[in-house]
């Protein structure tokens, strides 16, 4: 079954105390509300915060997430943490291909792949993010549905149908994050209803029907509900009003 997600990623923002603080919101809200089954929170602090959020949140209630996750297993790779180490510590998803990884860390869909690969061996879901920059957008739809259909084709849509059942897709358009400017309620769905398409032709039509789709993108307490009223949006992929708990709240129950 399609599951309905409001993802909170907290970039690099929020000290240990104050994510502590923040994800003890998140969970007394989660607590507080009763979601039916299928809809689920997820946060995703910086991976300091992962040991003390996992502490206070009802893991019942929110999912902690990883922001990224190494591409090997591990050994000699200073600053690196794997996807077993993530694993250990309570993570049971993790968010790859952000367009902020691909811009300034230079991830590609081959080291992409790898990561995912190493995720999916630790039994983490994967949050895995797609989308077109502002140039891309402004050469016209063929250019930027074949941008994302590229960045699906190359990654999650190598995986076999079992493996591909822990991918959840955000669509996230670079032009929209951390911009203000976000895209409209038809924008967003005229991507998500192609990636679907896309997944039914890769994996058929019942992987396609339960895929879980998120929108990410400036996406606010004034807007969430009419995007995430379309038929193929699944629920939001959130960055700054992810930082507010009552703001995260209000975007929860957009859905
Ligand atoms: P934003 O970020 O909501 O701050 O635009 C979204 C994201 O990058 O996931």
């Amino acid at each position: 079954m399609r599951k309905l997600i409001v993802a909170g990623n907290w970039k690099m923002n929020t000290s240990v105390a104050e994510g502590v603080e923040l994800a003890k919101k998140v969970s007394a809200y989660a607590q507080q509300k009763n979601l039916p089954a299928g809809k689920q929170i997820v946060i995703a602090p910086p991976f300091t915060h992962l040991a003390p959020v996992a502490g206070v949140i009802d893991a019942n209630k929110v999912i902690l997430a990883a922001q990224d996750c190494a591409a090997t297993k591990n050994g000699a790779y200073t600053g690196e943490v794997s996807a077993s180490m993530l694993k250990g510590l309570g993570v049971k998803a993790v968010i790859l291909g952000h367009s902020e990884r691909r811009q300034y860390f230079k991830e590609n869909s081959e080291i992409l792949l790898k990561k995912i690969k190493l995720a999916l061996e630790e039994g983490l879901d994967v949050i895995f993010c797609v989308g077109e920059t502002k140039d891309q957008r402004e050469a016209g739809a063929n250019l930027y549905f074949n941008v994302i259909k590229a960045q699906l084709v190359d990654t999650v849509f190598t995986l076999t149908k079992e493996e591909f059942a822990k991918i959840v897709i955000a669509y996230e358009p670079v032009w929209a994050i951390g911009t203000g400017l976000t895209a409209t309620p038809e924008q967003a769905q005229e991507i998500h209803e192609f990636i679907r398409k896309e997944v039914a032709a890769n994996f058929g039509a019942q992987v396609a029907e339960d895929t879980t789709i998120l929108y990410g993108g400036s996406c606010k307490p004034s807007n969430a509900a009419e995007i995430f009223a379309k038929k193929d949006v699944d629920g939001g992929l959130i960055g700054g009003a992810a930082l507010k708990a009552e703001d995260f709240g209000k975007i929860i129950d957009a859905r």
